[in-house]
């Protein structure tokens, strides 16, 4: 089993982040058929979209915080930062020449993007999916943790490696994505929007606990008053009963009556208390650690050194493989 998986500075992590994709890294880390994990602060997908050249490099060195608060171990899995090993790039742009165009203009991340951004449509946006595919491939990996958002961009990948492995030779794993079906957090705002860094739509891992009171009590709820399960019918408390049983309920066993016959105000409180009380132990960490960047920043460039010898293997590879050298 050969992991790889990122995420983007863009903002403060949020439980979306967490519950969608960086609580299954923790859980595989200690998987017996682990070979090799590699988890990257993917800074270069982070400016395909707008952002802040003045806050961005405290915006990844926050993220890779989050990482090791969050429970991630250094002596078990590579963390890195995309930008920092250059074979994510020239693997990029070899494979931005076995890709058709039309496999990316009609993605539907690259679409919303688009929606939202309109004057940001470069041709990084476009090419997205391409530096995905290499980061991934980069390292042989064949398992990709992520939220459900990420499908299309698995698709593509695959289809980069069986092109690449049809033209060249084989060289390139299938990859799977690792997830749990139907899990998507959505806004605590809009329960048809997925929870997000903005506003009071998502909780970060970094809110205080009169924020986390704030952000639930403003959370929308639906019509009629009884709380129960169903996305359907009850969109907006069905999200709230799912990011209760993912923090707190699965191991509690049986809770139903932890909703059963309360109030939404009601209900809304307890969830708050376990969302402070998970975050607690989490934010102690991540203050603790931030104290002293400088062993931060040593691990990672030990780190990067490991993830480059591995990188700069399969590059090799290909290159020998399509006569670049
Ligand atoms: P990004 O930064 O948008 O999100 C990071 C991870 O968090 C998951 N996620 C969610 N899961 C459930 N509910 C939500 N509301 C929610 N919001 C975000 C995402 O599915 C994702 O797993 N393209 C990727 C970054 C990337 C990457 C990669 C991932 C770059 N290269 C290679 C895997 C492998 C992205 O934009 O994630």
């Amino acid at each position: 089993m050969r992991i790889f998986s990122g995420i983007r500075p863009s903002g403060k992590l949020h439980l979306g982040n967490y519950l969608g994709a960086i609580k299954n890294w923790i859980e595989l880390q200690n998987h017996p058929d682990l070979e090799q994990a590699v988890y990257a602060v993917v800074d270069y997908h982070g400016i395909t979209t707008p952002f802040d050249p003045k806050i961005y490099h405290q915006q990844v060195m926050d993220t890779v915080l989050d990482y090791l608060a969050a429970g991630l171990d250094p002596k078990k899995v590579i963390l890195m930062r995309q930008s920092h090993v250059s074979a994510h790039t020239e693997l990029a742009w070899i494979f931005n020449t076995i890709t058709s165009v039309s496999w990316l203009d009609r993605l539907p991340t690259y679409r919303e993007q688009l929606e939202k951004n309109p004057k940001y449509n470069h041709v990084g946006l476009l090419d997205y999916p391409v530096l995905m595919a290499s980061d991934i491939l980069l390292y042989k990996s064949n398992l990709v943790p992520v939220g459900e958002d990420q499908l299309p961009h698995i698709d593509v990948t695959n289809e980069i490696a069986k092109k690449f492995n049809h033209l060249f030779g084989e060289t390139f794993p299938a990859i799977k994505p690792h997830l749990e079906e139907g899990l998507r957090i959505m806004s605590l705002q809009d329960p048809a929007k997925k929870m997000s860094k903005t506003g009071d739509e998502g909780i970060a891992l970094s809110d205080d606990p009169d924020t986390v009171r704030a952000k639930i009590k403003k959370a929308v709820t639906d019509s009629g008053k009884e709380i129960y399960y169903h996305p359907e019918n009850k969109p907006a408390i069905s999200n709230l009963i799912m990011i209760y049983h993912l923090l707190y309920g699965k191991s509690h066993g049986e809770d139903k009556d932890i909703y059963n016959g309360k109030s939404y105000a009601e209900f809304k409180n307890i969830l708050a208390e376990v969302i402070i009380d998970f975050l607690k132990p989490f934010q102690q960490k991540r203050n603790e650690l931030s104290k002293d960047m400088d062993k931060i920043e040593d691990l990672l460039r030990d780190h990067e050194e490991k993830a480059s010898a591995i990188a700069n293997k399969t590059l090799k590879e290909v290159k020998q493989k399509m006569g670049l050298i």
